[in-house]
């Protein structure tokens, strides 16, 4: 339990951790490749350690120095393998699809929240490639069984990057070639590194389409996480003045950027430049009176990660906010759209959850008291950033989960630990 003061003003200029996502990636595709590659600013939280546990149990060589790896790949994986997969929804997925397409007999699983996230949603696209993946009753453990893998066309029916790369990291051993598009764009770090390792790709809107490659190792300077640096942000537009360094902004993940425009928050993105193919900036934001938004499914991929904390904002906007199409968020490391609710509820503010998201009518002060991340890391972090907006403050409960991705948000952020 960690106690959290509300404070007046909060202001500061922030080095914040590597990109999970792009880290994850890193990770795998050179674990994959041939060849030796050094990733810099690695994240090294709980989910991508994960990720390396299975790379090297499949074979990758990856010495780990700080926040720096160095990777010797083998494009040939071990085979009968069992991969812990320990919290990481992007780790079992997008492995999933990898292993299916060596041909070879895997199992991945992982602890009981990962257990309880719905994985048929890889097996069947992956079958539709003529893999055999089996489920435990949707979930995972998930087995691997070697089959051999066709290239086909397919339409996913949600808008998930981990679906997608799944389906084109197995796209890229088929015979033929595999084309998958979904609804709205979800990131495409998958798609971008895949290029830039030398595979066969094409990308034409909301469609990818891979043929065979092989896959070349590829140094990769990791841009930092803007959805970490979300809550800093955050902290500036509610209270004070915060400077976010070097944050990834690529277009498939700055949603909560528009969510910014629309809410009124001023931001500015200073130094802009190109680092590892992804753009990246300094996100200035400032103290600001915010009104109430919509947000509807076009907008929920781009901000999916987001969104408990643009919630938390909304609670403290002037009107009422509706959310809608964000499903996705009820399968989540916890319930997303029960956890926000409740966070929000049990800070002194008002939000109605609704099937696929949120009602929440704005209030100008929250009066504070305790949250429970439900092991959730997002949910303990957009929890600590609504303490210090509140009047009185309160604790986060089992707020430890926050290594997932955040392994020192308490000391970034100032809070003495106890
Ligand atoms: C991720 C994709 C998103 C996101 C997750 C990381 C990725 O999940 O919520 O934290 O790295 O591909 P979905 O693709 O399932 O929406």
């Amino acid at each position: 339990m960690q106690y959290i003061q509300g404070r007046q003003y909060f202001e500061g200029e922030f080095n914040l951790p590597g990109d999970k996502s792009i880290t994850h990636r890193a990770i795998m595709l050179n674990g994959g490749a041939d060849g030796e590659a050094v990733i810099t600013n690695a994240l090294m939280g709980e989910d991508c350690v994960s990720t390396c546990r299975c790379m090297r149990a499949l074979g990758a060589k990856i010495d780990v120095d700080g926040t720096t790896l160095r990777i010797t790949g083998t494009p040939r994986f071990r085979r009968g393998t069992e991969l812990n997969c320990g919290n990481s929804g992007t780790t079992i997925r997008l492995l999933t699809g990898f292993v299916a397409g060596k041909q070879i007999d895997a199992k991945l699983y992982g602890d009981e929240s990962l257990s309880s996230r719905p994985m048929r949603r890889v097996a069947d696209p992956l079958a539709l490639l003529g893999a055999n993946v089996k489920t435990t009753d949707g979930h995972a453990p998930v087995y691997v069984i070697p089959a051999p893998l066709r290239g086909t066309e397919m339409s996913l029916l949600i808008s998930s990057a981990q679906v997608k790369s799944a389906v084109l990291l197995a796209g890229i051993s088929a015979d033929g070639e595999t084309r998958v598009s979904e609804p709205v764009k979800s990131r495409d770090h998958t798609e971008r590194m895949l290029a830039a390792m030398g595979a066969n790709i094409r990308v034409n809107g909301n469609s990818v389409t891979v043929g065979k490659s092989v896959l070349k190792a590829m140094d990769v300077c990791v841009p930092s996480d803007i959805s970490s640096a979300a809550y800093f942000m955050a902290l500036g537009a509610l209270k004070g003045k915060t400077l976010c360094k070097n944050i990834g902004i690529n277009p498939t993940r700055t949603g909560i950027l528009n969510a910014f425009d629309r809410l009124g928050v001023k931001y500015q993105l200073l130094n802009k430049r190109i680092s590892g193919g992804e753009e990246t900036a300094d996100i200035l934001v400032e103290k600001s009176d915010m009104r109430a938004i919509t947000l509807t499914a076009e907008d929920v991929p781009a901000m999916i990660d987001e969104l408990p904390l643009v919630a938390l904002l909304c609670a403290f906007a002037d009107g009422e906010t509706h959310i809608t199409g964000a499903k996705e968020l009820r399968v989540k490391e916890s319930d997303r759209i029960r956890t926000t609710a409740e966070l929000i509820n049990n800070l002194g503010g008002d939000c109605r959850e609704t099937e696929d998201g949120f009602i929440i009518r704005g209030k100008e002060k929250l009066r504070g008291g305790d949250i429970d991340s439900y092991l959730d890391h997002r949910i303990a972090m957009t929890g600590a950033v609504g303490l210090i907006a509140s009047e009185n403050g309160g604790n986060v409960l089992r707020e430890d989960c926050c290594a997932i991705s955040f392994p020192d948000f308490f000391d970034k952020l100032g809070v003495k630990r106890g």
